[in-house]
């Protein structure tokens, strides 16, 4: 686990968006899991950006994106293709028939949940899963509670997550209470993991994620057992680490070699 320490969240956003296109550039084909919420938009902001400097084509690069709610069709203002669309798909030179996001409305959630892995199998995995962290820990809405081996399947919205959703509602009442979710096994097959947090309101899922032991009542610490997993956090998430300042001595050289 390498822990990347920023000042902003724009800083650390350009340092993981830099990862990824460089990842884009050495191997165009490159598959990428995607995350929706409100963490990863200035990274993608910084990807789109790169692909207007023409730095860089998404023409041939394969997306599945982690998660869906469970009874929004994609045309939803808040269902999460919608999201990815215009706020990455829309700005990038991408082939919409090569983005993936689990159907909401799918008539038999086991084979639509069955079907994703077996595409993502085909393809020949995630190389690069990019990753945001719920407050209470989870990645994709593996909740605590969820296995660590757990793979893509029908899971219940924790009430916390509702709450923390709701901004994005009219009110708690029309955030869905069932989603779509890869599993914390589907993730940890990821050749390489992106997850970045910002914001206080972070601090005690990345310490607990990043300190604490491996458990399932925080399903990011599975992330402790990957091979190549990287935390891109600024000040207020980082605050609670009690290793910070090794962190981010460390982080320059792995950066630099990365
Ligand atoms: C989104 C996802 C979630 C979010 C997490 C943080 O696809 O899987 O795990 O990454 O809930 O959300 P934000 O970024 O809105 O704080």
């Amino acid at each position: 686990m390498e822990i990347v320490i920023c000042k902003t969240k724009e800083e650390a956003s350009r340092k993981a968006a830099e990862m990824i296109t460089a990842a884009v550039k050495k191997n165009p084909k490159v598959v990428l899991g995607l995350a929706t919420g409100s963490t990863p938009v200035p990274m993608y902001k910084e990807m789109a950006k790169a692909v207007k400097a023409k730095k860089v084509s998404y023409k041939q690069v394969r997306t599945w994106n982690l998660d869906e709610y469970w009874g929004l069709p994609g045309t939803h203002d808040q269902s999460y293709r919608y999201f990815m669309d215009k706020n990455l798909f829309d700005f990038i030179d991408i082939k919409k028939s090569n983005t993936h996001v689990l159907n909401g409305l799918a008539k038999d959630w086991r084979k639509e949940c069955a079907a994703y892995e077996a595409q993502i199998k085909k393809a020949g995995g995630i190389d690069i899963q990019v990753l945001g962290i719920g407050s209470d820990g989870h990645i994709a809405f593996n909740e605590p509670g969820s296995s660590l081996a757990s793979r893509t399947r029908m899971v219940s919205l924790t009430p916390q997550t509702i709450k923390d959703n709701a901004r994005f509602f009219k009110k708690a009442a029309d955030v869905p209470q069932h989603a779509l979710s890869m599993g914390v096994g589907s993730i940890m097959e990821a050749k390489k993991v992106i997850l970045l947090a910002f914001g206080k309101n972070k601090a005690a899922a990345v310490a607990a994620a990043v300190e604490g032991g491996i458990s399932q009542y925080c399903t990011a610490s599975a992330l402790q057992m990957h091979q190549d997993a990287w935390f891109f956090c600024d000040e207020e998430a980082a605050s609670k680490l009690k290793l910070k300042k090794y962190y981010a001595w460390r982080a320059e050289g792995e950066l630099a070699r990365a």
